[in-house]
């Protein structure tokens, strides 16, 4: 298991717009939509970080990476079920986990919110006493470390919102030991969890099927990464 992370930084209109002739049609139509620069730079980001990881990784042209979704969303390399990857982006960054058994990542920018209100309405009793622990700044960071940890859980199963956020429960002991209890039974030991302190005002997750969770983090360069990129599309296979 791998784990990737982009600081994203600022492209030109022109160099956006080179690479996004190199997209299918699909990932193209979909950046057109988004309104803010940001958010279509950090999607592209995300597509061509997972491309070129897969290539590197496992040895695939370009042209035959073809990611398909699952009916939640959930994207998948066609044909390559023991690829597993997932993306996650906020603000500056882009992170990227990539193994061989089903994986879900999460970042989020901690910011002001009506944590409380949320976590009353939305989270497990447990979860609740958990966050309200402490002043309001560990309140809050308590917070986003169970937000971004259910949703590696959800983004790990693939089922996005579908899947109520009450109906499992993430327990920190105090040695920041990370477990899952699912309240339908569901095996609750299966699921491996790892926080990562990316940067002090994120707060970053993964959640996996493989119990050597990576705690390594191997940051690239956004220029490198677009330069690793135009060589793949221009060889249009491996390097
Ligand atoms: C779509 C969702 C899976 C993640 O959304 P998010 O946290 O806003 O966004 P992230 O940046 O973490 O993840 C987005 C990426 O996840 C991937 N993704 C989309 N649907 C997915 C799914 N069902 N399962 C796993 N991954 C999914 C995609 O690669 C997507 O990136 P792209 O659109 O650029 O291709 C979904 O859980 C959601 O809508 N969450 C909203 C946030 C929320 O209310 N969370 C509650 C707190 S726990």
């Amino acid at each position: 298991m791998e784990i990737y992370a982009v600081k994203i930084m600022n492209i030109s209109n022109e160099e956006l717009n080179d690479l996004c002739s190199t997209l299918d049609v699909e990932k193209r139509c979909k950046l057109e939509k988004y309104i803010k620069l940001e958010d279509k730079i950090r999607s592209l980001i995300g597509d061509l970080l997972i491309r070129t990881l897969i290539n590197k990784k496992f040895k695939i042209r370009n042209k035959n990476i073809i990611i398909e979704k699952n009916q939640y969303g959930k994207p998948f390399l066609k044909g390559n079920p023991k690829h597993n990857f997932n993306i996650s982006h906020s603000e500056d960054f882009v992170v990227c986990a990539i193994s061989d058994t089903p994986i879900g990542i999460d970042i989020e920018k901690i910011k002001q919110i009506e944590y409380k209100e949320i976590a009353k309405g939305f989270f497990t009793e447990n979860e609740y006493d958990y966050i309200t622990r402490g002043d309001a700044q560990d309140q809050l960071k308590n917070f986003f470390n169970i937000w971004t940890l259910k949703e590696s859980f959800i983004k790990c199963c693939g089922t996005g919102l579908s899947m109520p956020l009450n109906l499992f429960s993430l327990e920190i002991d105090n040695i920041n030991n990370i477990r899952l209890i699912h309240k339908l039974g569901e095996s609750n030991s299966k699921y491996y969890f790892e926080v990562f302190d990316i940067d002090s005002e994120y707060k970053m997750a993964v959640c996996s099927l493989n119990k050597n969770v990576s705690s390594n983090l191997v940051m690239i360069d956004q220029q490198s990464l677009i330069k690793d990129y135009y060589k793949l599309v221009l060889d249009g296979g491996t390097f």
